[in-house]
């Protein structure tokens, strides 16, 4: 897939094709990093609606975790960014989701959930670009 650069609208492009070619059981893992504003929640966004899922996809901040019924998936939106202590990690449910043989798991700063980051199935990497509406998309 390899390293391209893209607005906006080719973001959520990427991710609603990307959403597309996942097909859970098992449980798919997707890890998306990159620095504050960099366009994480704008394609977990993207993935969700290509996986089905019409209610409004907003930034986890207190629950840490949002929950939605996409059209053959249950897709989890994980946001580690305000996670204190590991021991919170153990309190995402996490196992719980990997349990669900039809779960999406899309995490923001994965990093941050050290020890408590599941096997990832696919990891993306946002960046910034010399110009600031285009991003640089990392995808191994
Ligand atoms: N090429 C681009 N791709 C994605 N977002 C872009 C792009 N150009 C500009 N933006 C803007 O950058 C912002 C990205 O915000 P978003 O919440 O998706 O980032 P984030 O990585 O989830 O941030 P946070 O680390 O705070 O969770 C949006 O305001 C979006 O409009
Ligand atoms: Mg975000």
């Amino acid at each position: 897939m390899g390293v391209r650069r893209v607005d906006e609208a080719a973001l959520a492009r990427f991710g609603d094709e990307f959403a597309r070619t996942l097909r859970p059981p098992p449980a798919v893992v997707v890890a998306i990093a990159g620095d504050l504003g960099t366009g994480k929640t704008t394609l977990v966004r993207a993935i969700a609606r290509g996986l089905g899922v019409t209610e409004p996809v907003t930034s986890p901040t207190f629950a840490l975790v949002h929950r939605y019924e996409g059209t053959a998936t249950t897709v989890y939106h994980v946001d580690a960014y305000r996670l204190r202590r590991a021991a919170e990690a153990a309190d995402l449910g996490l196992d719980d989701m990997l349990g669900e043989g039809d779960a999406v798991v899309l995490i923001e700063w994965p990093e941050r959930l050290g020890e408590a980051l599941p096997p990832v199935t696919h990891r993306i990497g946002l960046e910034y670009a010399d110009d600031p509406a285009m991003r640089v998309l990392v995808v191994p």
